[in-house]
This record gives C-alpha cells, structure tokens and sequence, in this order.
C-alpha cells in the first residue's frame, strides 16, 4: 500500500512538472532574430532608437537605465523578445519611472518597435565594450 501511494505521488509529480513547465526562453542574445540581424534591421532600429528610445536610455532619463549597466540589460535580455516587445508596446512601470508606450514612438509598426528593441541590446554590447576599455585605461 505505501509503495503503490508514493509510486502515485511520484508518477503526479513528474505529470505536474512537466505541464507547468514553461516554453523555454531564449535569451535576446542566443537569438535568431539578433544574431541574424542584417544591415537594413540595424539602421532601420537606430532610426527608431534615434527619434524615441534614445530619449530616456542615453542617459537614463526618466528611470530609464542606460546602456553601460551591463548586469541591467544582461538580465533584461534574458526575458527574450517577446516579453520585452510586450513591455515596449504596452509601456512599462520601471523601479523610478515609466516608459509610455511604444517609448512614445506612435506611429512606429510592430516590426519597427522589434527591431529597436534588437538595436538597443547591438548597441548596448558596444557600449559596455567602450566602458571597460576605458576603464582598464586608467
Ligand atoms: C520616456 C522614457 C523612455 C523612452 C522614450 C523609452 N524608454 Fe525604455 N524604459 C524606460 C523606463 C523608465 C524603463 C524601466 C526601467 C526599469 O526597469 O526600472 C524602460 C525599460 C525598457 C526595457 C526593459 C523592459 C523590461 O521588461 O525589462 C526595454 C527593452 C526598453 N526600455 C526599450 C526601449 C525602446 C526600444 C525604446 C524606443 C522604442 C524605449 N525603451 C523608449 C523609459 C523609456
């Protein structure tokens, strides 16, 4: 009797983990969409980056963090793209602002708002490779 009833509880278990895990999430970093991104995808997410995003995320104006904060937007890129295109489309309370809609780009199409997101983790890698050079100069 004992040993069916934990067969059962292991057997329940093993179904209970197995349905509530969650479909995987890459990082935006392993992507396709960023490893894979083409010259026309760069430019066309810094010309969003330059009329909205670069705003507040040059600077970290309005609570938003800006792109040298390596540990920031390493943990931010591993909530893959989906969910940060729901954060940027939707806007998004951060810990000491808020970042409106579509980073206020209205008129910015989905694959346009894709493709700035993509653009800030290419331009954030420069930023922090800028960084440390300029700190292990001193
Ligand atoms: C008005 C200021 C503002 C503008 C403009 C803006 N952001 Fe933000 N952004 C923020 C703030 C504030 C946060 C939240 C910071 C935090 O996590 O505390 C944020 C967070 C983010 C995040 C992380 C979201 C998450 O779920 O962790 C991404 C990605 C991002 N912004 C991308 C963009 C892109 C792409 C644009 C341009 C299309 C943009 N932002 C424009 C203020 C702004």
């Amino acid at each position: 009797m004992k040993k069916i009833s934990l067969k059962i509880i292991l057997v329940s278990l093993v179904f209970f983990c197995h349905c509530t895990k969650k479909k995987p999430v890459t990082s935006i970093y392993d992507s396709i969409e960023y490893n894979n991104l083409t010259k026309k995808e760069i430019r066309s997410g810094e010309s969003i980056w330059a009329i909205a995003c670069f705003r507040c995320h040059m600077y970290g104006t309005n609570g938003a963090v800006v792109l040298e904060e390596k540990t920031y937007w390493d943990s931010v890129a591993s909530k893959g793209l989906e969910k940060l295109f729901n954060s940027v489309w939707n806007g998004k309370q951060g810990e000491s602002g808020l970042m409106p809609p579509k980073g206020l780009c209205n008129l910015c199409s989905e694959t346009e708002i894709r493709e700035s997101i993509l653009y800030i983790f290419h331009l954030a890698k420069k930023a922090q490779a800028a960084n440390k050079a300029k700190l292990s100069n001193k």
